[in-house]
C-alpha cells in the first residue's frame, strides 16, 4: 500500500482538486485506492459523490481507532460506479474515508506523538488498497501531520501565484523540521504547479520562480487552468469521464502525475 499526503499551508490553492484529478487517475488505471478525506470541510468526500454522514467518518475512527475498521468505515464512490458501467468487465474500486467536522478536534498545535500516530493505526488494518491519498486541510496543525505520520510520501500543491510560492517553501521547510524531529522516512514526492493559465505572464513568472526554487522537485506536466472545472466538481464527476478537449487534457496531465508520484513511493 502506497500511501500520500497532499498538502499544503495555504487554503483554496487545490489540494482537493488534486487529490480528485489523482483519484480519477488512478481508477482510469484500475488502482484501487482509498482517499482519506481528513478536512473537516469534507469537500473531496462530496466531489467523489458522496453525502458525507452516510457511515462512520474518519474523525470517527481517528477518535476510536479500536472501534471497526477503515474498510468497514470506507465508503464507495459514485465515480467507481460510473467506471463499471463504462467498462463492466473490470472492477473499480475507489472509495472515500468520509470527512466530518469531527476531525477538528485534531488540528491542533500541541498533539502528542501517540495522537499523531493515530491515522497511522487506523490504515494498518486496511488490506484492500494499493493507494491512499490523504486530502489535508490547509494548516501544517495536528491532522497534517497525523497524515504526513502516515505517509510514505508528501506532495505539495502550490499555485503560479506570489503568495502561494512563498506559502510553498515555508511547507518544504516545515517538512524538512518533522522528517528531522520524528526521524521519518517520508519523503516529498515533489510539488504540484496547479490552475497555471498559458496566457498570464505572472503565471510563466511565478512558474519559473518555482523551478528555481524547487528544481526536479516541482513536477511535470503542471496542471492548468481548466475553464470547466467548478461544473465538474458540482457535477461530482470524475475528470477522466468529463467530456471535451479541457478535461480530457487536464485527465491526461493527472495520469502522468500519479505514475511519477507512485514511482518515487515504496510500493509496500
Ligand atoms: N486546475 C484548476 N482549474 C480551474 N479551477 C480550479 C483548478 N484547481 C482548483 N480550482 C478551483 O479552485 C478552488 C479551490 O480549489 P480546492 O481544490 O478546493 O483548493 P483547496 O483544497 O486547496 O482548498 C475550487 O473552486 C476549485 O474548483
Ligand atoms: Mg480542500
Amino acid at each position: 500500500m502506497q500511501v500520500v499526503s497532499i498538502s499544503s499551508l495555504k487554503g483554496g490553492v487545490g489540494k482537493t482538486s488534486v487529490t480528485l484529478g489523482l483519484a480519477s487517475a488512478a481508477l482510469n488505471q484500475g488502482i484501487s485506492t482509498l482517499v482519506v478525506d481528513l478536512d473537516p470541510h469534507a469537500d473531496a468526500t462530496t466531489g467523489l459523490g458522496v453525502e458525507p454522514g452516510t457511515s462512520r467518518p474518519i474523525g470517527e475512527l481517528l477518535r476510536n481507532p479500536r472501534k471497526g475498521s477503515i474498510d468497514e468505515a470506507a465508503t464507495r464512490s459514485s465515480w467507481a460506479l460510473r467506471q463499471e458501467r463504462r467498462q463492466p468487465r473490470t472492477p473499480a474500486r475507489l472509495d472515500v474515508a468520509q470527512g466530518s467536522a469531527l476531525t477538528g478536534y485534531f488540528d491542533r498545535p500541541d498533539l502528542r506523538v501517540r495522537d499523531l500516530r493515530r491515522l497511522s493505526r487506523v490504515l494498518s488494518t486496511s488490506r484492500q488498497y494499493e493507494l491512499v491519498l490523504i486530502d489535508c486541510p490547509p494548516s501544517l496543525s495536528g491532522l497534517t501531520r497525523m497524515a504526513w505520520f502516515a505517509s510514505h510520501g508528501v506532495t505539495l500543491v502550490a499555485e503560479p501565484s506570489l503568495f502561494s510560492v512563498a506559502g510553498t517553501e515555508r511547507s518544504m521547510r516545515a517538512l524538512e523540521l518533522f522528517r528531522r524531529d520524528f526521524d521519518t522516512p517520508l519523503s516529498t514526492v515533489g510539488v504540484v504547479a496547479n490552475r497555471y493559465r498559458e496566457t498570464s505572464p505572472e503565471h510563466a513568472f511565478r512558474l519559473a520562480e518555482l523551478r528555481t526554487m524547487f528544481g526536479d522537485q516541482l513536477l511535470t506536466p503542471v496542471v492548468p487552468e481548466t475553464p470547466n472545472w467548478q461544473q465538474i466538481q458540482g457535477a461530482a464527476h470524475a475528470v477522466n469521464h468529463w467530456p471535451g478537449d479541457a478535461a480530457t487534457e487536464t485527465a491526461k496531465v493527472f495520469d502522468g502525475l500519479l505514475r511519477t508520484i507512485r514511482a518515487s513511493l515504496p510500493t509496500n
